[in-house]
């Protein structure tokens, strides 16, 4: 009985195995790919240096980018540090004093590093997840203030330090904090660069949620499954919407809505409105107010 029952259970690890055949990354020098079920986890990957972000890891994260912005197995993105870093920010030594004699270089750097951090992570076509683990420092608030939502660990340790050495929070961070913070906090880190932990990030409105490091992941897992439970065309076209409109005003931003949500109706595959609308009205089998439709009709 129990050697059936353990053929049955290989045999549905074989299936399983086939139904999803491993996808071949590309391999980079400073950042790694790793996935869990459609979840794609994008990690800076430099532990030894506390992922300070070098020349290097802005390529890498620029073509990695790019790579998963098209990839049909990434449902949600979950943007990470290796190790007990999230990021030191900026690598002083290589971003900043390697490049300080070269023009040349220190343009393409800061034209990567701000290219994947801002521009091409915050209109990700999928949801982003920043998972904060640890040490999260000056430039890298940037890549935590372009993903979609954020999630600590309590412990974690933020901090606007560039003060501390005698520079401003330049690329775009301080353009950043000052719209995720308001301004007395922005101006308050940002001129004693004080270290504060997940916890107070939260409280601040830097981070979405913070929780013990040991329920990290689970966390991310969890709101990763939420987003892949919801309408895809749908989840895309709002944060697009969130986040043009805040820098319209209100007769553009009623054009713009309204634009967008004819164009939604077109681009969704899986018609998630009529579906919506269908399962509340006809079937009765939910209830939008409370929770989402039933995808049954994935693209
Ligand atoms: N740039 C360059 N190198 C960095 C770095 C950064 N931003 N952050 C860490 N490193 C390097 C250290 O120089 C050290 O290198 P080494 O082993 O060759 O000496 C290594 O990473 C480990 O750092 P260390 O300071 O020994 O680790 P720690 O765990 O004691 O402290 C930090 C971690 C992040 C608190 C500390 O490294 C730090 O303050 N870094 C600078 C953070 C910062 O201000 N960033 C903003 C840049 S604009």
């Amino acid at each position: 009985m129990a050697a059936k029952k353990a053929a049955k259970k290989s045999a549905k690890k074989t299936a399983r195995k086939k139904a999803a055949p491993k996808i071949k990354d590309p391999v980079f020098e400073t950042v790694k790919i790793e996935r869990s079920k459609g979840i794609t986890f994008l990690i800076m990957n430099r532990p030894e240096k506390r992922n300070a972000m070098s020349p290097q890891l802005h390529m890498d994260m620029n073509d990695a980018i790019d790579y998963l912005s098209i990839d049909p197995a990434t449902d949600v993105l979950v943007v990470t540090g290796a190790g007990k870093a999230f990021s030191a920010g900026q690598d002083i030594k290589l971003y900043f004093r390697g490049t300080a004699d070269d023009p040349a270089a220190r343009a393409k750097a800061r034209r990567a590093s701000n290219a994947w951090r801002w521009q091409k992570l915050s209109r990700f076509p999928k949801p982003t997840i920043a998972m904060i683990n640890g040490f999260c420092f000056g430039g890298a608030f940037t890549q935590v203030c372009a993903c979609d939502f954020a999630i600590a660990s309590s412990t974690a340790t933020f901090g606007l330090s560039e003060v501390n050495w005698g520079i401003i929070p330049g690329g775009i961070v301080s353009w950043n904090v000052g719209q995720v913070m308001n301004y007395r906090n922005a101006i308050y880190y940002a001129t004693t660069g004080e270290p504060f932990n997940g916890k107070r990030a939260m409280e601040i409105g830097m981070v979405n949620k913070a929780v013990p490091a040991g329920k990290l992941k689970a966390e991310v897992m969890k709101l990763a499954r939420l987003m892949q439970q919801k309408s895809p065309a749908a989840v895309r076209y709002t944060k697009e919407a969130i986040r043009s409109v805040r820098f319209m005003n209100e007769p553009e931003a009623a054009d713009y809505l309204n634009a967008k949500s004819d164009a939604l109706k077109h681009v969704d595959k899986e018609d998630s409105r009529g579906q919506g609308m269908s399962q509340f009205l006809d079937e009765k089998s939910y209830r939008p107010g409370l929770g989402h439709f039933e995808r049954r009709n994935k693209g």
